[in-house]
C-alpha cells in the first residue's frame, strides 16, 4: 500500500489521527513483502475514514499500525497529539485503551451485546483501568 500524502505533521486539536511515511516489511524465508510504503494519513476529528483495496494490499497492515498493535519499520503515528508508535508495548497498550477502539471482525466481540454495548464495555474496562477512583469515573455506561 502506498499513498501521496506530503502533508506536514499535525499536532493541532483538530488532529485525531496523525500518520507519516510508514513502512512495513515481512520477511518470510528469502521473501520479502513490502505491505506498507510510506503510507500517510491525516484524519480530522469527527470525520469518518474507510481504507479500502483489494486483499493483501495492507489495509490489516496499515490498521494494525495505526492502533498501535504493530510497530511500522519507518514512519511513525500520532493519536490524539501523542505518539503511539516505537514506544514499548505496554505504553501503546495504555494508549490504545484510553484512545483507540478497535473491533475486530471475530475473536473480541461479546455475542450476545450489540456494537454500540460492545464499545461501552470496552471504554467502561479502561476507565477502571486507568481511573484512581472507584466507581471509574469518566467513559463509561451511559
Ligand atoms: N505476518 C505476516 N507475515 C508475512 N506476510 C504478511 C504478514 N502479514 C501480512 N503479510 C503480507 O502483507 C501483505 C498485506 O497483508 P494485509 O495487510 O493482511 O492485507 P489486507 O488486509 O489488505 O488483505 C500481504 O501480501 C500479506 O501476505
Ligand atoms: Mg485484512
Amino acid at each position: 500500500m502506498t499513498t501521496t500524502s506530503t502533508a506536514a505533521a499535525r499536532a493541532d486539536g483538530a488532529t485525531a489521527l496523525d500518520a507519516r511515511e510508514l513502512y512495513r516489511f515481512f520477511r518470510t524465508g528469502e521473501e520479502e513483502t513490502l505491505a506498507l510504503r510510506g503510507v500517510s494519513l491525516h484524519v480530522q476529528r469527527g470525520e469518518t475514514v474507510a481504507v479500502v483495496g483489494p486483499s493483501g494490499s495492507g489495509k490489516s497492515t496499515l490498521l494494525a499500525c495505526l492502533a498501535g498493535l504493530d510497530e511500522p519499520a519507518g514512519g511513525y503515528v500520532h493519536v490524539g497529539g501523542e505518539r503511539i508508535s516505537h514506544r514499548p508495548e505496554a505504553q501503546r497498550a495504555r494508549l490504545r485503551a484510553r484512545r483507540i477502539g478497535v473491533l475486530l471482525q471475530s475473536g473480541n466481540l461479546i455475542a450476545h451485546l450489540d456494537v454500540r454495548e460492545n464499545i461501552r464495555i470496552a471504554q467502561a474496562a479502561a476507565a477502571a483501568a486507568t481511573c484512581p477512583t472507584s466507581p471509574p469515573c469518566s467513559t463509561g455506561w451511559a
